[in-house]
């Protein structure tokens, strides 16, 4: 549906993204997972026509972005800063983006009305923007990326600033957005976002894709050993004959590409341990491994 090759784009001589190139089918949630200054708004920005790329080509259902910038109003974008009128009121947004999107009559109150749901903003869509929360503004522009009902919804960082409760409403909306069919870009520096969403993730660091896999996929290839924590009694620990153990204090940890095997053995010593846990590789280890950088550092 969406075939990104080749797309480059510098600024002032610094190039922030290098050669990208992926491909999302429809009805695939990706995501573009990197740390701050990988260069994914740079790319949405792209996607959405509101950077020239440097060279390469973006095209959507087989038609050039470049050549046929119609078929942009197939996309939808939540931008990371947020694309709101704050002297509107709420419905007065939705309606703005829906008429931008040619939508009008009845087609565009059954939408808006229908956007207006989405994000839990029925009652408060008389009152203006400014009076919203920074949650109640989130989920208003997401609604206002979906409310002319694109193919491909690009989300650009779409919970960062937001409160438990609308992080949570946002990501049920876009859970069912997904159970409807639609296509997602999804990007994120937080992980288990990015594990919960999306079919596919591209790991993104300094302009460029390092891998790019599902999640189970990624993990195996690029993931490294689990690691097994637990904990012991000081007076306990001579009893505990295992060379691979690395001790701090009543502490051990160990790493194993069969850690319910070492576990089990560690279990079966008969040893009163005060914890013993499996830590399994994930997505932080994938992004170490390819980097040699923690995304939360990065
Ligand atoms: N208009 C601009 N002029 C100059 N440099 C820019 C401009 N826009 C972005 N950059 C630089 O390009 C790099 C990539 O920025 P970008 O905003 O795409 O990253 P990001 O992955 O979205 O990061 P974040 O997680 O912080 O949103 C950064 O080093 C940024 O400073
Ligand atoms: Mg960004």
């Amino acid at each position: 549906m969406l075939r990104v090759e080749q797309l480059c784009k510098s600024f002032a001589g610094t190039t922030v993204v290098k050669k990208l190139s992926f491909e999302i089918g429809a009805g695939e949630s990706f995501g573009l997972l990197g740390p701050n200054g990988a260069g994914k708004t740079t790319t949405i920005k792209m996607l959405v026509g509101a950077l020239a790329p440097d060279s390469g080509s973006i095209t959507l259902h087989g038609q050039s972005m470049h050549e046929s910038p119609e078929i942009r109003r197939k996309l939808g974008v939540a931008p990371q800063s947020l694309s709101l009128y704050e002297n509107l009121t709420g419905r007065e947004n939705l309606v703005f983006f829906a008429k931008l999107y040619g939508l009008k009559g009845q087609e565009l109150k059954t939408r808006v009305d229908w956007a207006l749901d989405l994000a839990d903003l029925v009652s408060r869509q008389k009152d203006l923007v400014a009076t919203y929360s920074g949650g109640m503004q989130r989920r208003l522009n997401f609604a206002c990326a979906v409310v002319h009902n694109p193919d491909l919804i690009l989300l650009d960082e779409p919970t960062v600033g937001v409160d438990p409760q609308s992080r949570d409403h946002l990501f049920r909306s876009i859970e069912k957005a997904k159970s409807e069919g639609k296509t997602i870009l999804y990007t994120t520096h937080y992980m288990e976002e990015a594990e919960r969403l999306c079919d596919r993730i591209a790991i993104m660091d300094e302009g460029s894709i390092l891998a790019v896999d599902t999640v189970a996929n990624l993990i195996a290839k690029h993931g490294g050993a689990a690691t097994i924590t637990g904990e012991l009694e000081e007076e306990l620990k001579a009893q505990l004959q295992n060379d691979a153990l690395v001790w701090d204090d009543c502490q051990f940890r160990l790493t194993s590409h069969e850690p319910v095997k070492a576990i089990a053995e560690l279990a079966g010593s008969g040893l009163p341990f005060k914890a013993l846990n499996i830590k399994q590789a994930n997505l932080e280890s994938v992004f170490f491994s390819l980097t040699g950088r923690t995304l939360r550092d990065a």
